[in-house]
């Protein structure tokens, strides 16, 4: 078997064998086809596609190329929510303590920012001394002391997509169905959740720029994630605009504790609760979405989410009275305002232009080696829908350097836009589930 024969056969259109794809997924892991090969067929899948039992076959292959996160002598339920990316969503943050708080565990191995989307694991690097590497069996007992525990993936776990999710950010290949359907999949499978909620996110600021892609996406992950024996719900939320009113790594941990404690913005709320409310569904604490949405409405009065999120601080290696200090004034010195350039409505602050502006203020990385930085981001002081005079403000911007900020300025100033707002539904049933 032939590398470039395999790749022929995808870009002919052709449904690739187990055989083929064993060949291919084993060859690349085990270092003996090179990038430039798996490039040219992850290009050829972008364009063509897979079967349903071909996305099937690769993802089993990549949760096969690693070791699987063993969670025995824990109590569960296992319950985790994935989101397929996007900017300022930082709902990880809110809900694993929310529902650690209900009796269900989660086991949260999460990414880095790559591309325009920001990474869970780059917010909680910005708490200082918080570790996001643990080891397995810390791991173990912080998921088991606090309901929930946040690490990256190891070198043992899916180290198949650990491998492709690089290549694909560098080679233009993310925004394919089957390819995020295994590369999230295998390593979601491979966390040890028995139950899963995927936040598939469409709008301008995610992978799938309209509803019809993220239905289509939705879909791909329920029908393969039920066939390997989990049990999945999908939602589909807007991102159009950016999540909440804070962009950036410590920004966003200090608004995800703000919501902890009951100040939190009410679309970021309105997406966390939805989601944590099927995590509870699925942990088997209520029947319904409504009902396990006022469960975790009540936890979140009752303060014990907060308690929690300071405890994982602790116990992840964090300094809390550090954190607390720090909040509302770790920020970068190098910083800019934008104000309105006209009066009337807001229609939207585009979540594109503001995720690409972020990578150039230091927020996100555009190589997976680059170092991020914990205080620049965006802060919103008006959105969507929102009525302004013209010299209100509507951002602070806080860069790493200069030049960073000098090129994010135009582009952030280019994602206000001005006009009747677009009506928006925030959060929808993937019509599947
Ligand atoms: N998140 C992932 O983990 N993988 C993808 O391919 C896209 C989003």
């Amino acid at each position: 078997m032939r590398a470039v024969d395999i790749i022929m056969n995808k870009r002919a259109g052709k449904e690739l064998s187990r055989e083929e794809l064993t060949f291919l997924i084993g060859g690349y892991v085990a270092g003996e086809i090179p990038d430039y090969q798996v490039s040219a067929w992850a290009m050829a899948v972008f364009f063509q596609g897979m079967t349903a039992a071909e996305t099937a076959v690769l993802t089993e292959l990549m949760l096969n190329s690693g070791a699987r996160m063993d969670l025995s002598g824990i109590d569960g339920p296992f319950v985790d929510k994935h989101s397929t990316g996007g900017v300022g969503d930082k709902t990880s943050l809110i809900l694993a303590p929310i529902v650690a708080s209900l009796g269900i565990k989660d086991p949260m191995m999460s990414g880095r920012a790559l591309g325009h989307t920001g990474g869970t694991l780059d917010k909680l690097d910005a708490i200082p001394g918080y570790r996001t590497q643990l080891e397995p069996a810390e791991f173990r007992r912080i998921l088991a002391k606090d309901g929930f525990a946040m690490t990256g993936q190891t070198r043992d776990i899916v180290p198949a997509d650990r491998l492709l999710y690089a290549l694909r950010d560098v080679t233009g290949t993310v925004e394919s169905i089957p390819l995020i359907t295994a590369s999230i999949l295998s390593k979601k499978v491979a966390e040890g959740a028995d139950a899963l909620v995927f936040d598939v996110k469409f709008g301008s600021g995610a992978f799938m720029k309209d509803l019809a892609d993220g239905e289509r996406l939705a879909r791909s992950l329920v029908d393969t994630g039920t066939a390997m024996g989990k049990r999945i719900i999908a939602l589909l939320t807007d991102m159009n605009e950016p999540l909440g009113n804070m962009m950036g790594n410590f920004l966003e941990v200090e608004e995800s504790f703000d919501c902890l404690e009951g100040r939190g913005p009410a679309d970021l709320m309105e997406v966390t609760l939805e989601l944590a409310a099927r995590m509870v569904m699925l942990g088997g604490k209520a029947q319904t979405a409504a009902g396990g949405r006022a469960l975790c409405e009540e936890a979140l009065a009752g303060g014990k989410p907060r308690t929690l999120f300071l405890a994982n601080i602790e116990s992840q290696g964090g300094d809390v009275k550090k954190f607390l200090d720090l909040r509302g004034v770790y920020r970068s010195p190098v910083s800019a305002e934008i104000r309105a350039e006209k009066s009337g409505y807001l229609s939207r602050i585009d979540a594109w232009k503001v995720g690409h502006a972020g990578v150039d203020l230091g927020v996100g990385r555009n190589r997976t080696e680059d170092a991020v930085s914990p205080t620049a981001g965006v802060q919103f002081h008006r959105k969507g829908g929102d009525i302004v005079t013209a010299g209100d403000l509507i951002m602070n911007v806080w860069a790493r350097d200069e030049a960073g900020l000098a090129a994010a300025l135009p582009q952030l100033r280019e994602a206000v836009e001005y006009g009747a707002p677009a009506k928006r539904k925030l959060v929808m049933e993937a019509e599947h589930q």
